[in-house]
């Protein structure tokens, strides 16, 4: 669904639920092509794409693969819009190195990216895609070289597995980092001026007051990890 002009948002069918099979929400931004955040899993791809040209979007004008952390949930599809329309895939550094020591724990399950697949590398700062300008955050804590993504021109934010509507992303997973977490949340709490939040399961978080009860809400479950010593 369109959630705002050139701002496309496709929810995951399981949303908050992360006791069945895995797919994160996608976010499409438009430019002068596309950029695709998060594709997910190759399960969910026909549908994806499905749900782009009910858009009215060309999936052939993907452009741009970003992905927030390398997690399959979030990746799998990737090397196939890569097969598929050309596109490039982007990764954080820190992250693409992490994909190739993590892929024994988190592919098990899913078909890992070919090495003939190529992942280029993105660092923390602006980044020109599309026409469209991004501004790239590392934000560890759930992944070590997880990135969030602020696009202003909307100001919009999109932060992966980072934290979700009512709680932070899970910690206790290879890679996971508690105290990371703390800061990265706190973080993008400061960045100030952000009015929409898209995490990568769940509900979109749609105007000011929301974004800011949501860090209320998850600061709320920081300090009670804090006292019972988790973080
Ligand atoms: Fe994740």
């Amino acid at each position: 669904m369109q959630l705002m002009a050139g701002v496309y948002f496709y929810s995951s069918p399981g949303g908050l639920d992360f006791s069945g099979e895995l797919c994160s929400n996608t976010i499409v931004l438009q430019g002068n092509k596309l950029v695709l955040i998060d594709p997910g899993t190759r399960l969910r791809l026909p549908e994806l794409l499905d749900r782009m040209v009910a858009d009215g979007l060309d999936p052939a004008d993907i452009e741009i693969v970003l992905l927030t952390h390398s997690h399959p949930d979030h990746l799998e599809a990737a090397p196939d819009l890569a097969d598929k329309f050309g596109s490039r895939l982007f990764l954080s550094r820190i992250e693409r190195d992490f994909l190739a020591e993590s892929a024994d724990v988190f592919f098990s399950h899913h078909a890992y990216p070919q090495p003939r697949i190529k992942f280029e590398v993105c660092d923390e700062g602006s980044l020109i895609v599309s026409a469209l300008e991004l501004k790239l955050l590392l934000t560890p804590g759930h992944s070590p070289g997880g990135l969030s993504i602020y696009f202003p021109q909307s100001k919009l934010l999109m932060t992966g597995d980072l934290f979700f509507p009512g709680a932070i992303g899970a910690i206790n997973i290879f890679g996971g980092n508690p105290l990371d977490m703390y800061k990265s949340v706190a973080r993008l709490r400061d960045m100030g001026g952000v009015e929409k939040v898209l995490c990568g399961h769940g509900p979109a978080i749609i105007d000011r007051d929301m974004v800011i009860q949501n860090y209320r809400a998850l600061f709320a479950e920081i300090a009670a990890k804090k006292a019972a010593g988790i973080i």
